[in-house]
């Protein structure tokens, strides 16, 4: 059995009011937050189209951690995770999941560095890539903790979910029973429940829950429908 994380997107936070925007998502019961750092430019190169999004880095979360004991579940959309992993790791990230689709020659130093740093290694993979692509990084030595599964384009938050990549999800469940395994775009009350049945217990969500009038009721929710998923599987 895995535990349920549910893992509000800070992307749909104000960011000008980052720190307060965290405590609430912790106070209304959220497991982990969601942090998506992005380079506009190198973005552009890993999504195989410009994608005109730049979000935080580095000095954000240094600056967050000061503020919330929280675990800080950092994503990569970068093309050089490996750049970022000693000033992630000295800024006081949490977790550090960098995308399969650009360390396919240096994963395991990777992993090496991000453990060195006190972080968690976990390996994301875009909706075009195929999920067999990260079973050397789970499987290997020096493993990665947790599998992100994008069900969405990476880019921006608000985007439609992609049920075709529950496959994805199901295939990873049935392989490794206790992996985390992370499910980020376009997850909430009415997504939940295919994403929990497949085997997804880290739920990534960020417009559903900043955009609802209630949400600790969607973060419960969201808890309530992996909980569920995980007594029945
Ligand atoms: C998209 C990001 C997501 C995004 C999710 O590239 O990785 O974390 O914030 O946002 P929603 O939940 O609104 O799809
Ligand atoms: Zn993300």
């Amino acid at each position: 059995m895995v535990e349920a994380k549910i893992a509000p997107s800070m992307l749909s936070s104000d960011f000008a009011n980052l720190a307060s925007e965290a405590e609430q998502m912790v106070s209304f019961g959220a497991d982990w937050l969601h942090m998506d750092i992005m380079v506009q430019i190198l973005l552009g190169i890993l999504c195989s189209h410009f994608v005109p999004n730049l979000t935080i880095g580095a000095p954000v979360i240094e600056s967050l951690r000061k503020h919330t004991r929280a675990y800080l579940d950092c994503h990569l959309m970068v093309t050089n995770p490996l750049d970022y992993v000693d000033q992630l790791g000295k800024a006081g990230a949490s977790g550090f999941t960098f995308h399969v689709e650009v360390s396919k020659d240096n994963w395991q130093e990777l992993v090496t560095r991000i453990k060195s740093k006190g972080m968690r290694p976990g390996v994301a993979l875009k909706p075009g890539t195929p999920v067999e692509e990260v079973y050397p990084l789970v499987e290997g030595e020096n493993s990665v903790e947790m599998v992100l599964v994008m069900t969405v384009e990476p880019g921006f938050g608000g985007q439609k979910f992609m049920p075709d990549m529950m496959d994805k999800v199901r295939k990873l469940r049935e392989k490794y029973p206790k992996l985390d395994i992370e499910v980020d775009g376009g997850l909430g009350p009415s997504t939940i429940d295919v994403a929990a049945a497949a085997g997804a217990n880290c739920i990534v969500a960020g417009s559903s829950v900043f955009g609802a009038p209630e949400p600790a009721q969607v973060i419960s929710l969201l808890r309530t429908s992996v909980n569920k998923a995980n007594k029945s599987g």
